[in-house]
């Protein structure tokens, strides 16, 4: 039976025990990490959140009845141990933040016995995730995942002291909402007192946090979960957390500053990185040009080139096709790689169509200054001279182009530049590169809708300068909205504002939104803005995918304690589930019984 810890007090943490405590008799409890009997004396190692202590049982000194109890001990028993701290009797343990120390104990009791666990309980375990994720509560108890948890609550706990001190306020806003206008698909949750009715659970504050501008807290901020049902990926969750804030009376640069020093403090005091100010700027459309991505990660080079002026007269079909298209040849310069095997070279082809490609042309300039090519034949020595020249191509450089539409030649050069990083070794996890990417477009054209939809959401302000094209050419206009990169990952994103009537009624028009559809959804935030509206700005991170990126680890599962897998189900809970008839019943809900896997 387990026995109680009446009487003992837990004197310090695992690894708050050190050298300075010799002599000193503490108390410890925690999990047996590992126990082993070597006959008269048995050195157990006792774990809890902040580490490993080892501690040594003889029967001299715990006596009889205690030595049994220690030889009793398996793995994930939860003990409480008093002893005396000791230098370590035997060697030194440099990989232990206790290893130079050892508690004798006096008195033992086993708190809690614990059946087997299904998986070792150690750093960088290869147990399958499915597996780790069942047992999630044990998954935690691993040094690595409590390290991110950790380092989650340090990041939450210097966002709130930081923007406290900058002057803003903390303020709750409700999960029990309407419909936001953030793009995604909603979650939904029935009514009970109102049949038929559902309240959406919010995909961010958005609107409620502009309500909050007007009603005159001009800096509020909260760290917030939001819901999102969209298909997931290593850095989305369908419920994930924000860091939100919003201002009044800003500008774009206002909003910037506030949020280079919030990130750089965090930076430091978190993981003691330094980041130097101000982050770089880069506009969306030299992003695109550049990286093809609006999020480039800008830890290497293997920039995009735009070769269409070279190449379209030259006797390649594919290449001048393209361009007669209305679209682009470009290409990537991938430096010293000229001797990469076909394999290899058949590996990115095959990689560039599964994002839309219809192939990849390459041309490796060998060290004689010969070429191999996919398409070399097709053209004059003159014409492969101009593309090499414009590409900055070398003996021992290896060239590949794309061509089509814009839109896919972005695509699929962005994706193959960040395929070869990584192939290359180039993706170097302890260096930050910071970027905000200004100036998106305000609209992108839905084919599936046959109309603009707002690219960031339907609040946000046109550039002053192009507002006179949303009536001729709203494609071509762009937002007072930003993005913060870091390392190719969005991790925020937010705008300026619309707060005068007009423009945003003329927004509602370009989306194909009449006034009483515009009314019926966000008449709340309309009506309020009659009343006395300060112009004003924000911008959300996502804290999940910042902390990932500090912890240096590849998926926002490793920081959140309890994530959901792809298909957005809990494997821990079993949740979502059946619900009782009775329950559904109370909520006038029908199931349509089809639908339904066993
Ligand atoms: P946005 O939609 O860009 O902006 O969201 C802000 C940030 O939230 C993170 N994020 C996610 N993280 C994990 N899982 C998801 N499913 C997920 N979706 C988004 C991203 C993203 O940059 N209301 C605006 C902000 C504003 O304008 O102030 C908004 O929600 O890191
Ligand atoms: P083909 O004449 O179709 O055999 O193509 C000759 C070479 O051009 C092959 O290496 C193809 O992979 C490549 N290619 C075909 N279409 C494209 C394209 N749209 N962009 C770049 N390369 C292409």
């Amino acid at each position: 039976m387990a026995e109680s810890m009446k009487g003992l007090r837990r004197s310090h943490r695992c690894t708050e025990v050190s050298r300075n405590n010799i002599g000193e008799t503490v108390t410890i409890m925690g999990w047996v990490q590992k126990s082993r009997n070597k006959g008269g004396i048995i050195f157990v190692d006792v774990r809890d959140r902040s580490g490993l202590l080892q501690i040594i049982f003889e029967e001299s000194d715990v006596g009889k009845e205690g030595f049994a109890k220690a030889e009793r001990l398996r793995s994930e028993f939860v003990i409480a141990v008093v002893g005396k701290v000791e230098a370590r009797s035997g060697a030194i343990n440099e990989n232990l933040a206790t290893g130079d120390i050892e508690i004798r104990a006096k008195e033992i009791r086993i708190l809690s016995e614990a059946e087997t666990p299904p998986f070792p309980i150690e750093e960088d375990s290869k147990t399958k995730d499915d597996l780790r994720l069942k047992y999630r509560y044990l998954d935690l108890r691993r040094p690595d995942l409590q390290r991110n948890l950790i380092l989650r609550s340090k990041v939450a706990n210097i966002t709130r002291s930081f923007l406290s001190d900058e002057g803003f306020l903390e303020i709750e806003t409700p999960m029990l909402t309407k419909s936001t206008p953030e793009g995604a698909r909603d979650y939904l949750v029935p009514s009970r007192v109102h049949p038929g009715n559902f309240y959406a659970l919010p995909q961010s504050p958005q609107l409620f946090k502009q309500l909050l501008m007007c009603s005159g807290y001009d800096r509020y901020f909260q760290i917030v979960k939001c819901f999102r049902d969209e298909d997931l990926r290593a850095d989305r969750q369908p419920e994930f957390t924000q860091i939100d804030m919003e201002m009044s009376f800003v500008d774009v640069d206002d909003v910037i500053d506030v949020n280079e020093r919030l990130l750089q403090r965090m930076f430091k005091e978190s993981i003691g990185i330094d980041l130097p100010l101000p982050i770089q700027r880069m506009t969306y459309k030299e992003a695109m040009e550049r990286f093809g991505s609006d999020k480039p990660d800008i830890r290497f080079g293997l920039e995009l080139k735009n070769v269409s002026d070279v190449v379209k007269d030259c006797g390649f079909g594919v290449f001048t096709g393209a361009l007669e298209n209305g679209g682009s040849v470009r290409g990537i310069n991938v430096e010293g790689q000229a001797d990469m095997p076909r394999k290899k070279i058949d590996a990115l082809v095959a990689f560039a169509k599964d994002f839309g490609a219809k192939g990849l042309a390459y041309l490796a300039v060998n060290a004689d200054g010969s070429y191999k090519s996919s398409f070399a034949k097709f053209m004059t020595e003159e014409e492969l001279q101009a593309l090499v020249a414009k590409m900055d191509g070398k003996p021992g450089d290896l060239l590949l182009f794309a061509a089509d539409e814009d839109e896919v030649v972005f695509d699929v050069l962005g994706n193959l530049r960040l395929e070869i990083a990584k192939n290359l070794g180039l993706l170097d996890k302890n260096v930050y590169k910071f970027l905000w990417v200004t100036e998106f477009p305000l609209l992108e054209y839905s084919k599936e809708e046959d109309r603009y939809v707002a690219k960031h959401h339907p609040f946000t302000m046109p550039m002053e300068e192009d507002l006179a094209l949303l009536d001729k050419d709203p494609s071509k206009v762009r937002a007072k909205a930003y993005d913060i990169v870091l390392n190719g990952t969005e991790i925020g994103g937010g705008s300026v504002r619309i707060y005068q009537s007009e423009v945003q009624e003329k927004m509602f028009e370009v989306l194909g939104f009449s006034k009483e559809v515009a009314y019926e959804r966000f008449g709340f935030l309309l009506n309020a803005f009659k009343y006395g509206v300060p112009p004003h700005a924000g911008l959300a991170y996502g804290l999940d995918r910042l902390v990932m990126l500090m912890a240096k680890v590849d998926s926002i599962r490793d920081v959140i304690a309890f994530p959901k897998v792809k298909d957005a189900s809990c494997l821990m809970t079993d949740a979502p589930n059946i619900v009782d008839d009775k329950q559904l019943e109370e909520l006038s809900i029908a199931i349509d019984r089809k639908n339904i896997e066993d």
